[in-house]
This record gives C-alpha cells, structure tokens and sequence, in this order.
C-alpha cells in the first residue's frame, strides 16, 4: 500500500477573497490566544455552511494536559452553538516571538480527529487552510490529514 496525500501549495494572493478573510482572522485570533506556557500563539477561524464564522485560540493551563489546541476550541464552540451547520472551511495561523510561522502550522493528531469527527457529523468534508507567511497548504478533507483513520463507521 502507498498512501498519497494531495496538498495544494499556494500564495495568499492566489486565493480566493473568501479563504482570504477565513485566514485574516485566524492570524488575528492568534492574539487572543493564552499560551504564557509554549509561547506558541494559535489562531483558527472555521467557516460554516450559512456563512457564520467562529474563531478559537489555543488555551494553555499550568496542568499541561488540561490545555485545548485553537482547531479543537473553534470546532467545538462552531458545534455547540451551531449543532445543525456544516463545517465547510478551517484556516489555521501561528505566531511566536512576534511573527507568524514561515511554514504552514499543521495541526495535532488529536486535532486532526477532531476535525475528522466534524466531517463525518456532518457528512460533509472541509477545506483546511494552513497559513505560513512563506506558503500556505489548503488541504481537502481530514482524511488527507489522517490516512487509515478511525471514524466509528467500523462499531456499526
Ligand atoms: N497548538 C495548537 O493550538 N494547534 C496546533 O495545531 C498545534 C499546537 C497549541 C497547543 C499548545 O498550546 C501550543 O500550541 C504548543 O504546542
């Protein structure tokens, strides 16, 4: 078996201005992050099926563990306060020491199953830009992120 994961590879300018602004505000909501622990400020804006946009950061505790990555506070704020709209894009943004990453952030496992777990909710896939200020990585759908993922479709 080999496994190929499509990766676009794109400038901001190439993108749409929709996925444009999805990414402006993931790198604004960097400075809301509460990271006095890593340092490291994440930023993520999720777009929904209707239009609405939610942001997150990531928001550290002295407990280590007890810390939650910006992809999983914007998805899962996104599905409480929206439990019957479709993720349809997630933009994601980090800075440390003042600037944003020159490669693209990519997020953590258990974030990638997070974002999985969006998807199969809704039956439907999601864009995932990943911003870096010298290239951004628009990937379609978290099975790309998550090759031989777990979904639950086997405990049927
Ligand atoms: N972090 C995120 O919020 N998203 C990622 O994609 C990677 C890591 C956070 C977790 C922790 O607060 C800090 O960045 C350093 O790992």
């Amino acid at each position: 078996m080999d496994i190929r994961i499509p990766v676009s590879v794109c400038q901001y300018d190439e993108l749409a201005k929709q996925e444009q602004e999805l990414i402006d505000l993931a790198k604004a909501t960097t400075q809301k992050s509460y990271s006095p622990y890593s340092r490291f400020s994440v930023g993520a804006a999720a777009l929904l099926a209707d239009g609405t946009v939610v942001t997150g950061s990531n928001q550290e505790n002295a407990a280590f563990p007890s810390s939650t990555c910006a992809e999983r506070t914007t998805l899962f704020y996104a599905n409480s306060q929206y439990p019957d709209t479709p993720v349809t894009a997630l933009a994601i943004a980090a800075q440390t020491g003042g600037k944003f990453t020159d490669a693209p952030i990519t997020p953590c496992g258990a974030c990638r199953q997070v974002i999985l777990g969006t998807e199969t909710r809704f039956g439907q896939t999601m864009r995932i830009l990943l911003y870096g200020s010298k290239e951004i990585y628009i990937i379609n759908g978290a099975r790309s992120l998550l090759p031989l993922s777990f979904d639950g479709s086997e405990m049927e």
